[in-house]
């Protein structure tokens, strides 16, 4: 099995990430670290707890993270995630399970050098521990195998501002090292492909009935209202999911090699991802671009683990 470390912001599409991730039985899933940015840091710590109570992955290591932004304020999300962050769902759940006495930024590094050239680094959140890793143990970006990130968007418009997805707004200085970091891959797994993997209804009728599909349900009925308001379709986009499927199944997505920066001194653009397609900077490809999703392969894989 492949070794990943998944660094998270538990909301509704980070959790079922997690879920994927654990019931696909494909990884290794060295441990959780949980950072600031949908939620607080400790509410998102929190909601990992529960998901691995709920999952059975109670055995697997939730690590805490950074509490803030590099650089800038806090920026919740409580609007789309709900008050606690899982929409509702999971409310009432005591939480025995509790978080490892060791920061996130320390267990990235530890566990990397652990296992060279063997982890994977899922990013469905603000890239700010990975950025604090990278400052604190510059050899990391050697020893890491691939980095995935859940974030930004490179042809079409943003999901906070106009131009700026979420995970690249909280956190802009953090992502703009990460990405100019020198890893040897890095995929960015943005909103041109994850607004495509839509979950629906139907998907989660087929389910069945298991506590796990009721979580399903109950977490997401909010997260699909909002969408519906903006969208007018009953769905949700499962962004955080999808960098978990592109880790479990390259071929899900087309992806191409180009050199990507994030602006962090503007006024309207803040945390936009901006790809350099005609190589006008003259610069090296940094970042393999998702640009194109298997849209319905992946949502059969996600219905298939999830039913185990
Ligand atoms: C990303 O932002 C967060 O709200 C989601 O969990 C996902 O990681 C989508 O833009
Ligand atoms: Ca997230």
């Amino acid at each position: 099995n492949m070794k990943v470390i998944l660094d998270v912001d538990t909301g509704v599409d980070d959790a079922l990430g997690i879920l994927l991730a654990i019931r696909s039985g494909e990884m290794d899933i060295l441990g959780i670290t949980t950072v600031n940015g949908n939620v607080s840091l400790e509410q998102a710590t929190v909601n990992t707890c529960k998901i691995l109570q709920l999952a059975g992955g109670e055995h697997i290591p939730v690590v805490k993270g950074a509490d803030r932004p590099i650089l800038r304020n806090t920026h919740f999300e409580h609007r789309v995630h709900g008050k606690d962050g899982l929409g509702g769902a999971l409310k009432d759940m005591p939480v025995h399970k509790q978080a490892e006495d060791e920061h996130a930024v320390d267990f990235i590094i530890e566990q990397v050098r652990r296992y060279p050239g063997e982890v994977t680094l899922v990013m469905t959140a603000p890239l700010t521990n990975l950025a604090l890793a990278v400052m604190k143990y510059p050899e990391l970006v050697r020893q890491v195998k691939e980095v995935v990130v859940m974030g930004g968007v490179v042809q079409g418009f943003g999901n906070v501002t106009p131009t700026a997805e979420y995970n690249m707004y909280v956190d802009p200085e953090a992502a703009k090292l990460v990405f100019k970091a020198g890893f040897s891959s890095l995929t960015l797994v943005g909103l041109d492909v994850t607004r495509k993997a839509l979950l629906t209804e139907e998907h989660i009728a087929s389910l069945g009935d298991s506590p796990l599909a009721r979580y399903v349900r109950e977490s997401t009925a909010d997260y699909m209202q909002r969408y519906y308001e903006r969208n007018g379709v009953w769905a949700c986009a499962l962004h955080d999911p999808l960098a978990v499927g592109v880790v479990l199944n390259r071929e899900l997505v087309t992806v191409k090699s180009y050199y990507v920066d994030v602006e962090t001194r503007s006024e309207l653009c803040d945390g936009q991802t901006v790809c350099d397609f005609q190589n006008r900077l003259s610069q090296e490809a940094n970042v393999h671009v998702c640009l194109d999703v298997a849209a319905d392969a992946f949502l059969r894989l996600f219905i298939r683990v999830l039913r185990r």
